[in-house]
């Protein structure tokens, strides 16, 4: 584990010494933004560090309500809820849609918070991962129950889009709810930034649900929920989790509606981090290094053998670069060196990056 003593930017300090960084997920720079910054400090200011309180009692404030709404406009949604972390949105999704539904399709390699997140009593059916012709096989078998089959949007370990436009024409079909698990993708997919719906055009697909996040792209904290003004009331009146947790600490909510307007303002934002992803993936391409996903922010270096990957990733701190070797959440095929575009990347950081990749390749080779 690395023990970060700066910012998370695009350079990091680590024991004194500064480092490269092409490593976690704040896409868009957001994090460090001046802005963003700015209405957290304001927000700490003004209400302190936390409510503490639940959002049923005290723990609402006009910030909160303004952040919703914000969310609602950005989704094209009639309301929207935020809630302590992206990992419970999946979950407050399957109890906010309890009765639709009476089993579950999820991908192979699907986030954690998702098998984690199936109220006791559903049955899971586990379809290959990116594969709509196993999904379909496992959908005939099933006709008597109602489906909700559950998605990543962007996968966090391989980068790979999600076949959401052929997994929607399944939910069609057989009469089955969508989840798509956006953590990754919002702020980042799609023409307006909304995710991977707006990616495929079904930003306005009916029985299509996201769980979003803040902590990503967008360069906060704290998970979200997009939809019908009634599923939100149901969420907001029926969840013990809005009900009995203490509410989002009111600079995070602050930092969040900066932000937002920032990806609505700033579209420049993303295009910048397409830029950088693909001048990365593609020099990775052409080294013919193992490589997997197109159009997304994580560009990973795949290898058999655990050892190679953790050399690779120890040759790229030795040459001050961070990206590390990574095999969580979800257990792959593969060993994976997750590098991450952010749109702060310079051209001369990402060629520096792919020159020390080259000469390791030359030593080493790609498998
Ligand atoms: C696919 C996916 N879903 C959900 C989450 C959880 O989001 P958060 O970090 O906001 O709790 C993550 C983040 O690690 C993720 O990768």
């Amino acid at each position: 584990m690395l023990k970060v003593q700066s910012k998370t930017g695009n350079y990091i300090t680590i024991h004194g010494e500064h480092y490269s960084y092409f490593a976690g997920n704040d896409y868009l720079g957001l994090a460090h933004h001046p802005d963003v910054i700015q209405a957290a400090t304001l927000a700490l200011e003004k209400y302190g560090i936390s409510f503490s309180a639940s959002r049923q009692t005290t723990g609402t404030s006009e910030i909160h309500l303004e952040l919703e709404q914000l969310l609602a406009r950005f989704k094209t949604r009639q309301d929207a809820v935020v809630f302590a972390t992206g990992y419970l949105g999946n979950r407050l999704l399957f109890h906010a849609l309890k009765g639709q539904y009476s089993t579950v399709f999820a991908d192979a390699q699907a986030h954690p918070s998702i098998s984690d997140g199936v109220p006791g009593g559903i049955p899971s059916r586990i379809y290959e991962h990116c594969n709509p012709n196993h999904l379909e096989d496992l959908l005939k078998k099933n006709k008597k129950h109602r489906p909700l089959i559950i998605t990543d949007g962007i996968f966090a370990l391989t980068g790979k889009i999600a076949p959401v436009d052929e997994i929607y024409s399944l939910a069609e079909k057989y009469n089955a709810l969508l989840i798509v698990d956006d953590a990754h993708a919002t702020g980042v997919l799609g023409k307006n930034g909304t995710g991977t719906p707006e990616h495929f055009n079904l930003q306005n697909a009916k029985n299509l649900y996201q769980s979003e996040t803040m902590s990503k792209a967008l360069g906060a904290y704290g998970g979200f929920i997009a939809a019908d003004e009634t599923l939100i009331q149901s969420i907001r009146s029926k969840s013990t989790f809005y009900g009995a947790s203490t509410a989002l600490p009111p600079p995070l909510v602050a930092a969040g509606c900066a932000s937002l307007s920032l990806i609505q303002q700033q579209p420049e934002l993303r295009e910048k981090l397409k830029k950088n992803a693909e001048l990365i993936r593609k020099g990775i391409q052409n080294m013919e290094f193992h490589t997997t996903g197109e159009g997304t922010p994580i560009i990973p270096i795949l290898f058999q053998s655990r050892q190679k990957t953790k050399a690779l990733s120890e040759y790229l701190k030795e040459n001050h670069i961070v990206a590390p070797a990574v095999d969580y959440p979800v257990k792959t095929d593969n060993f994976i060196i997750r590098i991450t575009a952010s749109t702060n990347h310079t051209t001369e950081q990402i060629e520096n990056l792919l020159f020390i990749l080259k000469k390791w390749r030359e030593k080493y080779g790609t498998h």
